[in-house]
């Protein structure tokens, strides 16, 4: 099964778990491809059985560009960051109809908002069947990630590997 795994990432935490996302489809047998938003194609083949999505949750939602200065006022860090990203992407995407999708969204407070319901609902107005959604606690700044994070992550991917094929087949 080809897999696209996409990805937002301002501090690297997103992309961190979107790695781990993807280590864990190609584990199971997928053929992955890993892209930063920028590079993501801006129309899905049908041929990828499963299309993941990762994104920071900013201000209870997508990302807004550009969110860089109050990230930059959040962390005191200069960040360069281009003015495109999930929301954009989203905005202008096609994909297949019912082909398989999941969402994950990274958050410094768990119980605030949810960008993956977000992007969950962006895309299923574009087709898409939505396997599941899911929520990984990060920091706020760069640097090391919560630990276990990236376990949960390997875990939860590795089960819409079977939700995928199971989409397939029925
Ligand atoms: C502008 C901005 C707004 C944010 N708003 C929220 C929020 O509403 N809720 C939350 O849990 N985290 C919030 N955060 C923290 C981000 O979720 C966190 O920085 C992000 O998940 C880190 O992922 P990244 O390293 O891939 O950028 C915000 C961060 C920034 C920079």
């Amino acid at each position: 099964m080809r897999a696209l795994v996409v990805y937002e990432s301002m501090f690297g935490h997103t992309e961190g778990i979107a790695h781990a996302v993807a280590d864990a489809l190609s584990a199971r047998g997928a053929c992955v491809e890993l892209v930063e938003v920028h590079a993501a194609p801006r129309a899905i083949g049908c041929d990828f059985g499963l299309v993941v999505v990762g994104v920071p949750t900013h201000v209870v939602g997508l990302p807004r560009q550009p969110a860089v200065p109050e990230a930059s006022r959040r962390t005191g860090l200069v960040i360069a960051k281009a003015d495109f990203g999930i929301r954009k992407w989203l905005d202008d995407l096609t994909m297949c109809d019912h082909q398989p999708a999941a969402t994950f969204e990274t958050t410094s407070d768990r119980s605030a908002g949810s960008a993956a319901r977000a992007t969950a609902r962006r895309l299923r107005d574009r087709g898409a069947e939505i396997m599941g959604t899911a929520s990984f606690r990060v920091v706020d700044a760069p640097g090391p990630g919560t630990a276990g994070e990236a376990d949960r992550a390997r875990a939860w991917a590795a089960g819409l590997v079977l939700d995928a094929a199971i989409h397939r087949v029925g």
